[in-house]
């Protein structure tokens, strides 16, 4: 067979010349099978090899294996070139710009409020309890020394829950203080106490510029032996301070709650109260544990003492930030939220 070795170099050429006109891998691909698949033009006529005289077949095998040797160096190079290609972008890109910058949320303000409250009084040993949104009488009004006719109690003021069965009396409602949570506290274990209750409250209120229908408290609780009026002024000054500024002055007027006696408001003054045109400004009620509330929850009123505060953490937010409207921290406007 006078042509065999006649037919390589050509051969060669051809596949050379279609690898390198491939323009993506699977063009690539196809061009190998062409030529070195097992039906491919120059497998066949590596096939041809065995026809071959005895004495033609050394210098034939080795012309035939140098020339597929080549072919696949060049399929390899090629086979790179393109993968490159394929990995480089398809436009051209300026390094130089500036990245996209992720935009990173941040705290609504009034969880930024409660966690500096919570980290003020964590500094002085309380700790973080929590109870439910939706719960009874019992532990909202009776056992906190509030009677059926307290007026807190109305359904003008209170959002009771449908009752289970068609005529009986409501008894679930949405709690309108977190004070409720001092009576579960304190039912489930042994005295000293001091906890605080940062939590979301609901009252039927009309929405304006001061109310909302929900809203949220922080209430405070203290119990021990030989706890007085005073450790109550020098615990909230000592957080009213940390929240509002050190200059700030608190001042105790009495007044009237059931769950304590004696009761108090407390109003406080600082550079923020004078930015709003006044000296004093109410912020919290607070007293003495009353003994009833002891006994309801059966620790002895003759040897624990107590103090009770409750205050609301959106009236804090406000007077910090200068904002005058309640219902802005609901809207979940972005461009209002975002200041904070
Ligand atoms: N529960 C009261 C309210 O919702 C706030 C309050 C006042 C809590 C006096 C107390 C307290 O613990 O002693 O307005």
């Amino acid at each position: 067979m006078p042509g065999f070795l006649d037919d390589i170099a050509p051969l060669k050429t051809a596949a050379l010349a279609e690898f390198s006109a491939a323009t993506d891998l699977p063009g690539l691909e196809q061009a190998r099978i062409n030529f070195l698949g097992s039906n491919g033009r120059f497998t066949a006529l590596m096939k041809q090899l065995s026809a071959l005289p005895k004495e033609e077949k050394p210098a034939a095998g080795k012309a035939i294996n140098t020339a597929k040797l080549e072919l696949e160096a060049a399929l390899t190079s090629r086979r790179s070139e393109l993968e490159l290609q394929a990995a480089l972008p398809k436009e051209p890109i300026d390094f130089t710009l500036p990245g996209r910058r992720r935009v990173l949320g941040k705290l609504h303000p009034l969880t930024q409020v409660t966690e500096d409250i919570i980290r003020s009084f964590r500094k002085i040993g309380f700790v973080v309890a929590d109870g439910p949104e939706m719960e009874d009488e019992y532990h909202c009004f009776d056992a906190l020394n509030t009677p059926a006719d307290h007026p807190a109690r109305d359904a003008q003021d209170t959002f009771y829950l449908a009752p289970a069965a068609a005529g009986e009396k409501p008894s679930t409602l949405l709690r309108t203080h977190t004070s409720s949570v001092q009576i579960r506290v304190m039912k489930s274990q042994p005295p000293p106490v001091r906890i605080i209750v940062p939590g979301r409250v609901y009252r039927r209120d009309n929405a304006d510029a001061t109310h909302n229908p929900t809203f949220h408290q922080v209430e405070g609780l203290y119990v021990d032996r030989n706890v007085t009026v005073g450790d109550l002024k020098g615990t909230v000054e000592f957080v009213f301070r940390e929240l509002m500024g050190p200059e700030t002055r608190i001042r105790f007027r009495p007044h009237y709650f059931s769950y304590t006696e004696p009761s108090f408001e407390i109003d406080f003054s600082s550079a923020l109260t004078r930015k709003m045109g006044k000296e004093w400004l109410e912020i919290a009620g607070c007293g003495m544990v009353h003994p009833q509330v002891f006994e309801n929850v059966g620790y002895d009123p003759e040897v624990w003492t107590g103090w009770a505060f409750g205050f609301g953490i959106e009236r804090i937010a406000m007077i910090r930030y200068g904002i005058n409207d309640i219902r802005l921290f609901y809207e979940n406007d972005l461009r209002f939220l975002r200041q904070f």
